[in-house]
């Protein structure tokens, strides 16, 4: 039995504080704290409610090092989710070194101030995790994290190379809102306004923001309009896949979505530098951030499914092979179980299902790991129980990817 401990109460941490609560033969004690303790104190009464349970909250605020070292000394918990924002992903490592307590997240590091997605400032702390004999696991979502354990599983039981790999992730749901994001505003619209990347033959290519498409047929969604997107789990899987040619990830948006996202660019909205207005610094995506609905608010009424997968070509035995493994999950059936959309279900239950892996040992191992660098078969096992059941679908080789 172990304590855990949860940093960021929004959207996701919801669901990891709903999916640690009803863990009750692995944690026995289940601690939620974030810069905000009313969300804290929110989500403890509707998890009392839902799952009959009651945890723990605190405040902190995690950008604070010697604040949050304080809270994991005093409290020592087995591990610690970080569910917060990417901006606190390294003043959390260093509070994880400093009290000795093992650390995952389910995305990497940003500086506040430049939309820039690498591992690098993260990847720096591995001969500090490894000396101090503590375990990191980076990007323990969806994507990154599930679509990196795909890869891993094909790459241990399906292929004896990978050829090409396109991370497909379709949300076909629906919130009734004019515009609103699926998980926090800020971090979600860097992403998608920054330019494409995607990786072949060793090299990085660029493209200039969503102007790449292609049309995938999504299992339990259908045809949707995808854009190719840069995407932080490409940076570790180019590395960790054995004689990759092409990898690249893609995203659907609808057009009422695209026309928002353009218009708030056009007049500025969506800029990260400050601005003065009336004598004050003003962050307009902070802003535009404050005006948009909070993610988690999306909850009740939205219906449809996310579809997210990897198509995977490569060669088993001497012959061309192309499998997808994709997982469906419905947004309704989501808030009946921890009161959560679909989008924070699929990150919140990887990055328990990765705490449970550390937890019990099955992935103790000093350093710090992206997540197809470990055992991917008590993951997958685990994670469909857990509730993201996945498919692995034998896919005709002839023909364009993606056909
Ligand atoms: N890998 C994946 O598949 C995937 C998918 C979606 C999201 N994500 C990641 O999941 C994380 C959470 O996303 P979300 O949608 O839940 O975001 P969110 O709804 O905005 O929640 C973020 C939470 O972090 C708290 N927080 C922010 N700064 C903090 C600080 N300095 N100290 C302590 N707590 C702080 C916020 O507190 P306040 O209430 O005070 O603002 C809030 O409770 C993000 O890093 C996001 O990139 C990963």
């Amino acid at each position: 039995m172990a304590k855990v401990l949860i940093i960021g109460a929004g959207g996701v941490g919801g669901v990891v504080a709903h999916k640690c609560a009803q863990e009750r033969e692995v944690f026995d004690d289940v601690l939620l704290v974030s810069r905000t303790l009313s969300r804290c104190e929110k989500l403890q009464r509707e998890i009392a409610e839902v799952q009959g349970r009651d945890i723990r909250v605190g405040q902190v605020d995690a950008d604070d090092v010697a604040a949050t070292t304080r809270l994991l000394e005093h409290e020592k918990p087995a591990v610690v989710i970080n569910v917060a924002l990417p901006y606190q992903d390294l003043s959390i490592m260093d509070a994880c070194l400093n009290a000795g307590v093992d650390y995952l997240d389910t995305a990497n590091y940003e500086p506040p101030d430049v939309a820039k997605f690498e591992y690098k400032w993260q990847w720096a702390y591995r001969d500090r995790f490894r000396d101090a004999g503590l375990t990191a696991i980076l990007g323990s979502g969806f994507d990154p994290g599930v679509t990196n354990m795909y890869c891993a599983h094909a790459q241990k039981h399906l292929f004896d190379s990978i050829k090409y790999v396109d991370i497909l992730d379709c949300n076909g749901g629906s919130h009734g809102k004019a515009f609103a994001t699926n998980f926090n505003p800020e971090i979600n619209i860097r992403e998608i306004t920054a330019r494409g990347r995607y990786w072949e033959k060793g090299e990085w290519k660029e493209t200039d923001p969503l102007s790449v498409s292609a049309v995938f047929d999504y299992p339990g969604v259908g045809e949707r309009k995808s854009f190719l997107l840069y995407h932080e789990e490409l940076e570790s899987l180019a590395l960790n896949l054995r004689g990759l040619e092409r990898i690249r990830f893609w995203m659907t948006f609808g057009e009422a979505y695209l026309k928002h996202l353009e218009v708030m660019g056009n007049i500025g909205m969506t800029r990260i530098d400050p601005v003065m207005y009336q004598g004050h610094p003003v962050v307009p995506m902070k802003f535009l951030k404050e005006l948009l609905p909070d993610p988690s608010s999306l909850a009740a009424g939205y219906t449809g499914k996310t579809s997210i997968g990897c198509l995977i070509e490569g060669v088993k035995d001497g012959k061309p092979r192309k499998v997808f493994i994709y997982n469906i999950c419905d947004h309704a059936a989501c808030y009946r179980e921890v009161r959560a959309q679909a989008v924070s279900y699929t990150t919140g239950v990887p990055a328990v299902t990765g705490a449970v892996m550390i937890t019990k040992g099955l992935w103790k191992r000093p350093g710090v790991w992206n997540m197809e660098e470990m055992d991917p078969d008590p993951f997958l096992e685990d994670v469909g129980k857990r509730g993201l059941p996945w498919v692995v679908q034998e896919r005709a080789v002839a023909g364009a990817v993606g056909a």
